[in-house]
C-alpha cells in the first residue's frame, strides 16, 4: 500500500517545511515537495501539521499497586494513547520483590502482548539489587529493554543510596541509564506520622507531606550519587524549580543529567488540593502538583532544552479505587490518567500559547525520547527509512477535555473542562491510518519494539 500525504507542514526538532510524505507499507520512503506516485492513495493535508508519532516514555499500565490494579491495562491504555497521537508507549515492567528481571519481563509481555493499539516497549523497574540481578542487566539489554527505573521512595520499590550507586555504575558499563523517582522517603514518613497524629487524614494532606523541598533534596542526593558513579541519569516527573536548580548545578559540574516533566505539572497547580471533601483525591499523585509559579519555570526549561521530555506518568484509577483512601490519605492509590490528552495539551497550551515552538514540541514529545530510549531514527522523525508513525495536527480544531469523551478507562479527567485548540486530527501507525476524527479505526496493531542503546547526545 502506498500513500502520499500532500501539502502538510512537516515538523522536525530543527525546522518545519511544507512537503509531501510518501509512505510505502510500514515505512516513509520520501519527504519532498510535489511528490507523485501513480499507484499511491493521495490525502491532502493542506493547513495541517505533520509530527512524528508521539512517544510516551512513562506509563504504568496493568500495574498492581496499593492493593489494587491500575484502571487502564494495555488494551484500554494503548487505545487511549493512539487516539491521543501517541504511537509508542514505554511502560515500566516492574520487578516485584523476590522476582528475577527475566520473570518481571515475562510477566509484562503476558500483560501486553496481543493487546496493544500502539507500539510498545518496556523499561525495567528494579526493586532488588544483588549480584544475580546485576548479571541480568546484559539479558535485558539483549531483550531490547535498554533503560531502567529506580525509586528513592515507596516501600515496595525503594533502593538504598548505595544500591543506586551500584546500579548506576553497572548501567554505565552497558551504555544504559536509569530514570529515578526522587523524593525523600524517610522525611515523608515522618510528616505522615505527624499528620495522622493530628487527625489530618484527608487528601489535602498529600501535598503537605511531600513538599517540593523533599523532591529537591532527593534530586540533590541523586546528583551526588550519579557524580560519584560518574554515570548519566534521568530525573523523571520533575515538578518544580528547586529540583530543577539541583540538576542545573550538577550539569555545571559536568554531569550528564536528563529530565522529564508531565502535563499535570505544566497546567495544574496546588489549588487542586483545596477542592471540597474528597474531590482532591483525583489529583493525588507523587510527586504532587505544585505551586503555580513552577509552571512557567518548567515551560521555559522545556523551551530551553533543560528538560528533555514530556511524558504522562499515566497511572490511572477510578473514583471508586481512589475512595480506598477516603479515611486515610496514605491509602489513596497514587497516580492520574493522562495518556490520551498529552499531545493536545502540549500543542494547545504550549505551541498555541507561544510557550513552545512546534520544533520544541516535536523534540520533547517524540525526537528526544526516541533518541534517549534507543528508538531513533526508526521512530522520532519523519524521514526516508523511518517507520511511518505520524500524527496529523489540525491547528484550528478545538475541543474541551471531558471524562465523558475519553477512551481511557477512568471516570474522571484531571483536565476536565480544559478547552484545547490545535488537536490530533489523524494518526498513522507504521503506515496504517488508525485514528481519524477521534475515531479509532484499527485496534491491536501495536508491536513490541526491541530498543537499541540509548543515544546520550541529543
Ligand atoms: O503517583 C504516581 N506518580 N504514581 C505512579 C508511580 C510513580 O511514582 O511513577
Ligand atoms: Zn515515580
Ligand atoms: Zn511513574
Amino acid at each position: 500500500m502506498k500513500i502520499i500525504l500532500k501539502n502538510g507542514v512537516v515538523v522536525s526538532g530543527t525546522g518545519t517545511r511544507t512537503a509531501d510524505v510518501l509512505i510505502e507499507n510500514e515505512k516513509i520512503t520520501a519527504v519532498a515537495p510535489n511528490l507523485t506516485c501513480d499507484d499511491a492513495v493521495v490525502r491532502d493535508l493542506s493547513g495541517k501539521m505533520l509530527f512524528p508519532g508521539a512517544i510516551d516514555a512513562h506509563t504504568h499500565l496493568d500495574l498492581e499497586v496499593s492493593d489494587t490494579v491500575t484502571a487502564d491495562d494495555f488494551y484500554t491504555g494503548t487505545k487511549a494513547a493512539i487516539r491521543g497521537g501517541t504511537t509508542l508507549v514505554i511502560d515500566f515492567a516492574t520487578q516485584n520483590h523476590g522476582e528475577t528481571l527475566a520473570e518481571a519481563l515475562e510477566n509484562w509481555h503476558k500483560k501486553a502482548d496481543g493487546k496493544c493499539s500502539c507500539d510498545y516497549a518496556f523499561h525495567m523497574a528494579i526493586s532488588e539489587w544483588n549480584e544475580n540481578i546485576s548479571k541480568e542487566i546484559d539479558d535485558m539489554m539483549r531483550a531490547g529493554v535498554t533503560t531502567f527505573k529506580l525509586y528513592m521512595t515507596y516501600p515496595a520499590m525503594i533502593l538504598s543510596d548505595g544500591e543506586i550507586y551500584e546500579v548506576l555504575r553497572r548501567l554505565k558499563e552497558v551504555g544504559s541509564f536509569a530514570g529515578v523517582h526522587c523524593e525523600n522517603a524517610s522525611v515523608i514518613d515522618a510528616h505522615i506520622r505527624e499528620r495522622k497524629a493530628a487527625g489530618l487524614l484527608g487528601p489535602s494532606s498529600h501535598p503537605k507531606v511531600r513538599p517540593d523541598t523533599l523532591e529537591a533534596e532527593a534530586v540533590h542526593r541523586l546528583m551526588t550519587i550519579a557524580g560519584e558513579a560518574d554515570a548519566p541519569v534521568m530525573v523523571v516527573h520533575l515538578t518544580n524549580k528547586k529540583a530543577l536548580d539541583e540538576i542545573r548545578d550538577a550539569r555545571e559540574k559536568g554531569q550528564r543529567v536528563f529530565a522529564e516533566t508531565c502535563p499535570q505539572y505544566l497546567v495544574l497547580d496546588e489549588k487542586v488540593y483545596d477542592l471540597d471533601g474528597f474531590e482532591s483525591a483525583k489529583y493525588v499523585c507523587s510527586p504532587p502538583i505544585r505551586a503555580k509559579e513552577n509552571q512557567q519555570v518548567l515551560w521555559d526549561a522545556l523551551a530551553g532544552g533543560q528538560i528533555q521530555t514530556v511524558a504522562t506518568d499515566h497511572c490511572s484509577f477510578t473514583l471508586e479505587q481512589k475512595a480506598m483512601g477516603r479515611d486515610d490519605f496514605t491509602k489513596i492509590p497514587n497516580g492520574m490518567p493522562g495518556l490520551e490528552t498529552r499531545v493536545d495539551i502540549l500543542f494547545s497550551e504550549g505551541v498555541g500559547k507561544g510557550k513552545l515552538t512546534a520544533e520544541q514540541a516535536c523534540r520533547v514529545l517524540s525526537e528526544n525520547p526516541a533518541k534517549l530510549y534507543g528508538l531513533y531514527p526508526n521512530k522520532g522523525c519523519i524521514a526516508p527509512g523511518s517507520d511511518a508513525d505520524l500524527v496529523v495536527i489540525d491547528p484550528r480544531k478545538e475541543k474541551v477535555i471531558t471524562a465523558a469523551g475519553q477512551e481511557q478507562n477512568t471516570d474522571y479527567s484531571p483536565f476536565e473542562g480544559l478547552a484545547v485548540k490545535g488537536c490530533v486530527d489523524s494518526v498513522y501507525l507504521r503506515g496504517q491510518l488508525v485514528v481519524h476524527n477521534d475515531k479509532i479505526l484499527k485496534e491491536k496493531t501495536g508491536q513490541f519494539i526491541k530498543r537499541g542503546a540509548p543515544q546520550l547526545e541529543l
